[in-house]
């Protein structure tokens, strides 16, 4: 019997993968708010940013100045993203401490976001993770369209397992299933999360989904079912890959983070604080949806403030 964690450690992707897809193009210092309002909240772990062609993504250009104004020792743990050699010195040059590289579960997604094969992504991977141990950095690796491909169609869930464990026998210390598009069900992810925390351990495993059709947070809670304790969200539901047809936003924070509070699983997180950045986020974009918890959760919150 896989045991369900009483406590989740969470990411907020929303100033990486919410900023890259949306229309308008924040500053680096609206960018900075965004962080600081989520930080406020007590979330330990943000996505900042990414090292990528501007040309590529343009509203993650900058990032290196935003990395470098990042507050010091405040006790958040922030990452970026990273998809080949360059972003990786490109983000150790500018002080990144945790870097999250981008492996393929699917041929099509590696060559249409990165333009590598597979197996080239993996190669430069390796050479990373080598080069990162000698820096003293850290690495994730998520592994995109672990259970559907835009190009390629469904994953098979055997492929994921076994790029899993070649990392992990790699020495890479977390890996993260990317459900790129939204596509997961919960008894798939129940299915795949569960064999993979009884071979590798849950300390070692983390999901990250999308919203596309409204199974976010029943694959989250599925994983947790499977002993899953590590999760990716994305404040106020921003989000979606620009590379990725039909991706649309993370499984929003807001409602992770309330579906976790009221079943007594501890996150660090105060609500009140995280629906003031979700609301920082729709007013930075102008388009970000915002959960579904927040219409419920503000007059709710309000109340027991005044009882
Ligand atoms: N950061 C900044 N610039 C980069 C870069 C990086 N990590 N990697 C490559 N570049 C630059 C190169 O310097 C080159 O610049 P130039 O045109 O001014 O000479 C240009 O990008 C093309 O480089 P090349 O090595 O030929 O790359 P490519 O064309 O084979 O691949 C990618 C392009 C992958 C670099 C680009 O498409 C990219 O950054 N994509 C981002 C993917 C992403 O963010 N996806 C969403 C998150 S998963
Ligand atoms: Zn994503």
């Amino acid at each position: 019997m896989l045991k369900m964690n009483d406590c989740v450690v969470f990411t907020d992707v929303g100033p990486r993968d919410g900023l890259q897809n949306q229309p308008k193009i924040l500053g680096v210092d609206e960018r900075l708010a965004l962080i600081a309002a989520l930080s406020a909240a007590g979330v330990k772990h943000i996505e900042v940013g990414s090292f990528v062609s501007p040309k590529a993504v343009p509203a993650m250009a900058g990032t290196d100045q935003l990395v470098a104004r990042l507050p010091k020792a405040d006790g958040v743990n922030y990452s970026a993203l990273i998809p080949n050699r360059k972003g990786y010195e490109l983000a150790r040059d500018a002080g990144a401490r945790t870097v999250n590289m981008v492996l393929y579960a699917s041929e099509g997604m590696a060559r249409k976001n990165v333009n590598m094969s597979l197996a080239e992504a993996e190669q430069v991977t390796l050479e990373i993770l080598d080069m990162a141990a000698q820096d003293g950095v850290s690495v994730v690796a998520a592994v995109a369209t672990a259970f559907c491909c835009p190009f390629d169609g469904p994953t098979d869930p055997g492929k994921v397992r076994e790029i899993i464990a070649r990392f992990i026998e790699s020495g890479i210390e977390q890996l993260v299933l990317a459900d790129t598009i939204g596509a997961a069900n919960p008894m798939q992810v129940r299915k795949l999360t569960g064999d993979l925390v009884v071979s590798h351990g849950a300390d070692r495993i983390g999901c990250h989904f999308h919203d596309t059709r409204a199974m976010g947070v029943a694959n989250v809670f599925a994983a947790l079912e499977s002993g899953v304790y590590r999760f990716d969200g994305s404040i106020a539901g921003l989000g979606g890959c620009p590379f990725a047809p039909g991706a649309s936003g993370n499984v929003a924070s807001e409602d992770v983070i309330m579906m976790l509070d009221q079943m007594g699983v501890k996150t660090g997180i105060d609500l009140d604080a995280l629906l003031r950045a979700s609301d920082l986020a729709q007013e930075l974009t102008g388009t970000a949806p915002g959960g579904r918890a927040k219409a419920w959760l503000g007059p709710w919150l309000e109340k027991q403030k005044q009882a």
